[in-house]
């Protein structure tokens, strides 16, 4: 072979190997475009859940996942209903997403029903060891990770003597087949009862039972502390229709509540919740796990205050945490 020879040989060969390398490349990139299925499951609908709702999917496109565009997102929202959570949660492990979020106890544990493979990512979950989710907030040890947003009940508690001195009674709602609300009942009424306050507690089994369950609480309190509790969330007005028509304020235990009637709460920013979730999620795509990841406490311990509400039930707020709150109304 004489040298032209030579150089073409050479020159074809260096145009396969970069057209083999090339080819290689543009699979890499394809695979690295695939675009991410992200299922959502929410439990209900109301103005905490949607904000958490909201946070997730603003930072996600933040980090650069948007819908549409990299990522796909199955939001299935079960209105309440635990056979819907069921079903929801069966299809969406069946259409392959690659991740899953859960917005709820009862969401996550009916994801966690349905698969032990695609991580479950908890958005706003107050107790996860509690409820059986996972083994413990360190060390998970599953493909359960997320977000809690657990409050401390002492100061809650704490703040509610100081706004009312003179308290004897305390009224707790909640919602039987919710296990976030059930350990902050059962909480609290220790709390409280060691502190010689008698506690009446009542549980719901839906928003249907809300009306009378509160007519006989409220007729025999001081004041009425309401858990993290969904189904309470999603119907506030019915509560406190009866709770004003006593007189008797409200502390519930998050922003959405307050702004929904109840007095004060100690609570956490949804929204940040949402967000949090979002950096989590994209940590697993990142390749870290959820068996070896552990919780976020989303607790920031914010004091919302319905200013309006205080002047309406004559109930005078102490400078000292009004000072602190955020007003919300
Ligand atoms: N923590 C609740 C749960 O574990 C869900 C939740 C988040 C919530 N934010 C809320 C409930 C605000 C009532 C109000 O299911």
């Amino acid at each position: 072979m004489n040298n032209r020879g030579k150089i073409f040989t050479l020159s074809l060969i260096i145009i396969l190997i970069f057209g083999y390398f090339f080819g290689q490349e543009r699979e890499v990139i394809k695979e690295n475009n695939k675009v991410i299925k992200i299922g959502v499951l929410q439990l209900l609908s109301h103005t905490a859940l949607d904000t958490i709702y909201k946070g997730l999917e603003d930072e996600l496109s933040n980090l650069g996942y948007k819908v549409g565009d990299n990522i796909q997102i199955d939001l299935q929202n079960a209105q309440g209903d635990q056979s819907n959570l069921v079903s929801m949660s069966d299809k969406l492990v069946s259409e392959k997403n690659d991740i899953l979020v859960a917005i709820t106890t009862p969401s996550a544990l009916s994801l966690s029903n349905a698969t032990k493979e695609i991580p479950i990512v908890m958005a706003g979950i107050t107790y996860p060891v509690e409820a059986g989710l996972i083994k413990s907030e360190q060390l998970p040890g599953n493909n359960i990770t997320g977000v809690s947003d657990r409050t401390p009940l002492k100061e809650q508690l704490d703040i509610m003597k100081q706004i009312l001195p003179n308290i004897k009674k305390i009224g707790i709602i909640y919602t039987a087949s919710e296990d976030n609300s059930v350990k902050q009942a059962n909480d609290m009424k220790k709390l409280a009862e060691e502190l010689n306050i008698e506690v009446i507690s009542k549980t719901v089994s839906n928003t249907n039972d809300i009306q009378q369950v509160a007519e006989s609480v409220a007729s025999n309190v001081d004041c009425i502390f309401i858990p993290i509790d969904n189904t309470l969330a999603s119907a506030m007005p019915t509560l406190i229709n009866v709770t004003d028509k006593y007189k008797i304020p409200v502390f519930p235990s998050s922003d959405s509540m307050v702004i929904d009637g109840g007095l004060l709460a100690l609570g956490v920013d949804q929204y940040k919740i949402g967000v949090e979730t979002a950096k989590v999620l994209v940590a697993l795509l990142n390749g870290e796990k959820a068996e070896t990841k552990p919780i976020v406490i989303a607790n920031d311990g914010i004091i919302y205050l319905n200013e309006e509400k205080a002047k309406q039930l004559n109930i005078k707020i102490p400078e000292n945490i009004k000072e602190k709150a955020q007003i919300v109304k």
